[in-house]
């Protein structure tokens, strides 16, 4: 326990006299820890001035008090005495986010943070400055820290336990770089390949995303996230981001509320349960209406349903763009009045001095009333205590020996192996034998960037002079394995243009395998978006070139979202999708193609075998059930949770503990899950259930629980998952979480058995 969690026990075990649990007297330490937050925020709040208010409810970019123009600062970065004075002092701004373009130095973040605080401490109120960051996949604006996979490698290793372990080098990192706030995770689900930013969610299904986001909340904030080796999570980007119509960034989406409720609120919910700090707005509107001004969305669900007490911020630039963009405000100071009103806590401005003013006067002269500031600056001042940092802003950098370790290196190695999806393997062509000798060829062989994608020491992730010597790329890996003379290289292609495909192909004709590395290389928001979901046709014509030579091609796809590989697949003898699995990535793709480690990665979505049949797993009209999706070309290239393995498993039979469930029962399900191959392996253990007849048109399967196993040649276990009916329920006709009673069946693998649901009427469920 450290000095400042003793000295908070001390306080907290004082409280306790006050705060017993009336009906049998014992102490109650969350009541207690609640209201010394009260108290200390009541407190600060007594001394605040309207000035003081505003400006905390405001979060400029770092630009924002920096040499040079936003957008364009001078180099190398450097902070401007009067812009600080202005911005800290006169304006009181309460937060500051980012990094203008460049990634830094452990030492330049402690200046900058030395720096701030000199200049916070000037004004009356002292109140710290709350910084934030995109820590997405590690802290990714530090130069030397641990960069794991993103979020949809994350979802892919169906490893919760390891997530959550991950989520915690990115709270020590962070506060190593002296930053108590990132804002991760991503909670929109994924069901559009197209989106530009599916890659930063944890893929399509429900469950799935929330269990996942309730592991990085639970890394990244800790039991106390004033703990200097926590940070405060931000979710985002709430609600209904990630399901544009065009699969653009941040166009419309029309959502019905019973879709919103049962697939893109689930994940929010969780980790608003979880105790996630704060969230952030989703930059699109949604039905028509801007969600930074939809009241109902941030304020009647999130604080009414969800019961949300942390603090909403906006997106960039989001207030100004609802008069800009969404056109629903004639002016700045009438977007300012509808967006707090709607319940928006802090405005991400980020690059605009009037904020703070306009804010102020829209009080003054009525357009917001002052028990909506006071809310808001009490939640924001809230996370502030919570993060500890009106007792220490930042922390010794001696305090963290462990930034960039070698325990945290290996940490991110074992995310990046778990994170890759074997996902053909065609008699045994992996792994490959360690006396061959390769063909690597292809434009993401030989770049970090293929392996990290966005918010990678910038924003767009392509800057490969930030990366390490160290850190290898995946022809670098198998050089390494195999030695310089076991391994050829021909380029073949760039992105989206031939270097010397027939080089490579006559390269092929005499090597003993051929990897070829496809895919993207980084994007992120509007800069991702597409026009042709199909992998660049020079790609395409480097595989059918190579394949040309008759040698066994295994295709490494690495991409942020699937592309279309349907004519070239058939191709390929072996499959590895990489989901951007980080700095290691290069490493463990190396190992997987080479036996040193067996792949366990699922498919955290449905890969699409064709640009217009992007249908996720759960819609009806992929099964049995419905029309033949095989002949309409429907049928994905790789299904949602599938994955194979260097070892074989076989399933026993499902068994239920009953053949019906009660209204206030529940059921067991178990499996007996066996390694019948010649390695150990891990196995994900996917329940999936589907509700036979329904007032509203089924989803033809659900995931209901996983389990992922890890067993040795021979070994068996028995997987059990306990239904309720809550885990049965579907969002009704009247919007709310529903159970009928009927007939359901459940999926393991290829075994299924069917239970009654047995209940007088339908039952209803938060
Ligand atoms: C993105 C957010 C991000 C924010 C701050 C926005 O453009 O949509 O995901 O957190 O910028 O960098």
């Amino acid at each position: 326990m450290g000095t400042r969690t003793r000295i908070l026990s001390l306080i907290l075990g004082l409280l306790f006299v006050g705060c017993m649990d009336d009906a049998n007297k014992t102490p109650n330490p969350e009541k207690a820890a609640e209201e010394a937050i009260n108290k200390q925020v009541a407190e600060i709040m007594s001394g605040l001035t309207l000035d003081d208010k505003v400006g905390e409810m405001t979060q400029f970019a770092i630009d924002m008090l920096s040499v040079g123009e936003p957008y364009d600062l001078e180099k190398p970065h450097q902070l401007d005495p009067e812009k600080l004075q202005k911005v800290l002092v006169d304006l009181k701004v309460g937060s500051i986010l980012n990094v203008g373009g460049y990634a830094y130095t452990r030492e330049h973040w402690h200046e900058i943070m030395t720096t701030i605080k000199e200049y916070t401490d000037k004004k009356e109120s002292k109140i710290p400055v709350l910084y934030g960051i995109d820590a997405i996949h590690g802290t990714n604006y530090t130069i030397g820290a641990t960069l794991y996979p993103q979020q949809a490698g994350l979802a892919a290793t169906w490893n919760p336990q390891l997530v959550e372990e991950l989520g915690k080098i990115t709270a020590y990192e962070t506060r190593a770089s002296y930053i108590p706030w990132t804002f991760s995770p991503v909670c929109d689900l994924g069901r559009d390949a197209r989106w530009p930013r599916l890659w930063e969610g944890f893929g399509e299904d429900p469950l799935l995303a929330s269990d996942m986001a309730v592991a990085l909340v639970n890394g990244f904030q800790g039991e106390d996230p004033s703990d200097k080796y926590q940070v405060a999570a931000c979710l985002k980007h709430y609600l209904g981001y990630s399901r544009p119509l065009t699969g653009m960034d941040r166009t419309q989406a029309w959502i019905p509320e019973r879709q919103l409720r049962e697939y893109f609120l689930p994940s929010f919910k969780a980790a608003v349960d979880a105790g996630a700090l704060t969230i952030m707005i989703n930059s699109g509107d949604m039905n028509g209406i801007p969600t930074h001004i939809d009241k109902y969305v941030l304020t009647d669900i999130l604080r009414g349903e969800l019961g949300f007490k942390g603090l909403a911020v906006t997106d960039w630039e989001d207030i100004k763009y609802l008069f800009t963009r969404h056109r629903v405000a004639k002016d700045h100071k009438e977007a300012i009045a509808m967006a707090i009103n709607a319940g928006v806590d802090m405005s991400m401005v980020p690059n605009d001095i009037e904020f703070p003013t306009l804010l102020k006067e829209c009080v003054e002269e009525g357009l917001v009333p002052m028990s909506r500031i006071n809310e808001s600056v009490e939640r924001i001042l809230r996370v502030k205590v919570q993060l500890g940092l009106f007792e220490e802003m930042f922390h010794d950098p001696a305090d963290y020996p462990d930034f960039n370790s070698e325990e945290f290196e290996n940490l991110a190695y074992l995310g990046a192996v778990e994170s890759l999806v074997l996902a053909k393997n065609e008699d045994n062509a992996l792994p490959l034998s360690r006396e061959s000798n390769i063909l690597v060829t292809g434009p993401t062989a030989n770049s970090m960037i293929p392996l990290n994608g966005g918010w990678t020491f910038t924003w767009q992730g392509n800057e490969e002079q930030y990366f390490a010597e160290d850190d290898m790329t995946i022809l670098e890996a198998l050089q390494e394995k195999l030695g310089d003379k076991r391994v050829r290289y021909v380029e073949g292609t760039t992105y989206d243009e031939a270097v010397n495909i027939q080089a490579a192909t006559t390269a092929a004709r005499s090597a003993d395998a051929v990897v070829v590395c496809i895919g993207e290389f980084s994007y992120t928001e509007y800069v991702g978006n597409l026009n042709d979901l199909n992998l660049p046709q020079a790609q395409q014509e480097l595989v059918k070139a190579v394949a040309a030579a008759g040698k066994p091609v295994i295709l490494v796809v690495t991409e942020g979202r699937p592309r279309i590989i349907r004519d070239i697949e058939g191709l390929a003898d072996g499959v590895l999708l990489s989901l951007y699995p980080g700095n290691q990535g290069g490493k463990a793709i190396a190992s997987v193609l080479f036996g040193d480690e067996n792949p366990s990665g699922k498919l955290p979505y449905t890969y699409p075998q064709a640009a217009n049949a992007l249908i996720p797993y759960d819609y009806r009209g992929t099964d049995k059930y419905s029309i033949d999706i095989e002949e309409q070309g429907l049928a994905p290239q790789y299904p949602f949770g599938h994955g194979l393995s260097y070892t074989s498993f076989e399933y026993g039979d499902i068994s239920l503990s009953a053949d019906s469930l009660s209204a206030n029962g529940e059921i067991t399900v178990s499996i007996d899950v066996t390694n019948t191959g010649s390695r150990g392996g891990k196995e994900v253990v996917q329940l999936y259930t589907a509700d036979l007849v329904a007032s509203i048109a089924p989803s033809v399967r659900r995931l209901r629980g996983f389990e992922k196993v890890q067993l040795k040649p021979g070994e068996s276990k028995t997987v059990s998952f306990s239904l309720t009916p809550r885990d049965l329920a579907f969002v009704g006709r009247q919007n709310k979480w529903q159970t009928e009673p009927g007939q359901f069946e459940v999926y393991i693998a290829d075994k299924s058995a069917t239970f009654d649901f047995k209940s007088e009427n339908l039952i209803f469920f938060k």
